[in-house]
């Protein structure tokens, strides 16, 4: 199968109340886990290459390992750029064969974020490829602010009005008090504000961070409007957890296939449990 937009992915979801998981790769076992997940599940997903993936694999081995993975799938998938962060990378991605980019301007001045957006559509809508943007700052769990600090950064609703409005794009991604990487205790998120940011602006909502939230809490989000959810982290401790175990239950071992196919077949279990509980299937 064809790789499929983001925006397509999502207005199915949109139409139905449920979300698309959006996985990150880094490399051919991840690429393979994710898809044999979604199969397993007869589910449409995502999967998506951050600015570290795409230094660390390579544009064109992440672009050829998907396609390839796409091509034998029955279920719909998308190619997404992750936290795009210039313009010409957004066009490399797409002359390479994303369905989707995320531009994130997040840093930018409002005006500038939407200018630069604009700009991101004005080439992407033209070949079928679709636009994330984000507006607020997630940030890591990792950066050292006080919970003050942290909401300031939280995504207005009326900007997120006024955005959406200026600039059509497919999907936003909100700052709500989810962060990229492990939470040192549980994460609370502003759901009151998701709620107002999607009756605002009626577009699908990307809840980026989502690896270590609980699971009520992302069914909870998935009602108010989340239509795509990001997970990373989740990914990484299971893959690396099970390299590990493997590595010490057999020091001897010099196969990499005897540690990665452990570890591949290890996140393919989390990945089908992301998809169920994002998907309808699990709500009922
Ligand atoms: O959005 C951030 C991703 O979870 C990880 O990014 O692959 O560049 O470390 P990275
Ligand atoms: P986590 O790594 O926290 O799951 O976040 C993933 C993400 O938002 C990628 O954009
Ligand atoms: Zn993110």
């Amino acid at each position: 199968m064809a790789l499929v937009s983001v925006a397509h992915l999502l207005q199915e979801a949109d139409r139905e109340g449920y979300a698309i998981g959006a996985f990150n790769t880094n490399n051919m076992e991840i690429v393979q886990a994710i898809v044999e997940a979604a199969e397993a599940e007869q589910a449409p997903v995502i999967l998506q290459a951050s600015q570290g993936a795409i230094s660390y694999a390579g544009l064109d081995y992440i672009t050829g390992l998907v396609s390839i993975a796409a091509s034998r799938a029955t279920v719909p998938i998308a190619l997404h750029l992750d936290h795009g962060t210039s313009f010409a990378q957004v066009v490399q991605c797409i002359r390479s064969g994303f369905s989707s980019v995320m531009y994130d301007g997040s840093k930018l001045p409002l005006e500038e974020n939407i200018a630069m957006t604009l700009k991101v559509l004005e080439i992407a809508r033209p070949v079928g490829v679709s636009v994330e943007a984000e507006l607020g700052k997630i940030g890591g769990t990792e950066d050292d602010i006080t919970v003050d600090e942290h909401e300031a950064l939280f995504t207005d609703p009326e900007e997120a009005k006024y955005f959406v409005k200026q600039t059509g794009v497919d999907s936003l991604a909100v700052a709500i008090g989810t962060a990229h990487g492990q939470y040192k205790g549980e994460p609370r998120l502003d759901l009151p504000r998701l709620e107002k940011i999607r009756a605002l602006t009626g577009v699908p909502i990307v809840l980026h961070g989502s690896s270590g939230v609980p699971d009520e809490t992302i069914k909870e989000a998935i009602r108010l409007g989340v239509r795509k959810v990001n997970i990373d982290t989740n990914i990484r401790e299971t893959f690396v957890g099970a390299m590990r175990r493997e590595i010490e239950n057999n020091p001897q071992e010099i196969d990499p296939r005897k540690i990665l196919g452990p570890a591949r077949k290890a996140i393919v279990e989390i990945i089908r449990e992301k998809i169920r509980l994002f998907s309808l299937k699990h709500r009922t």
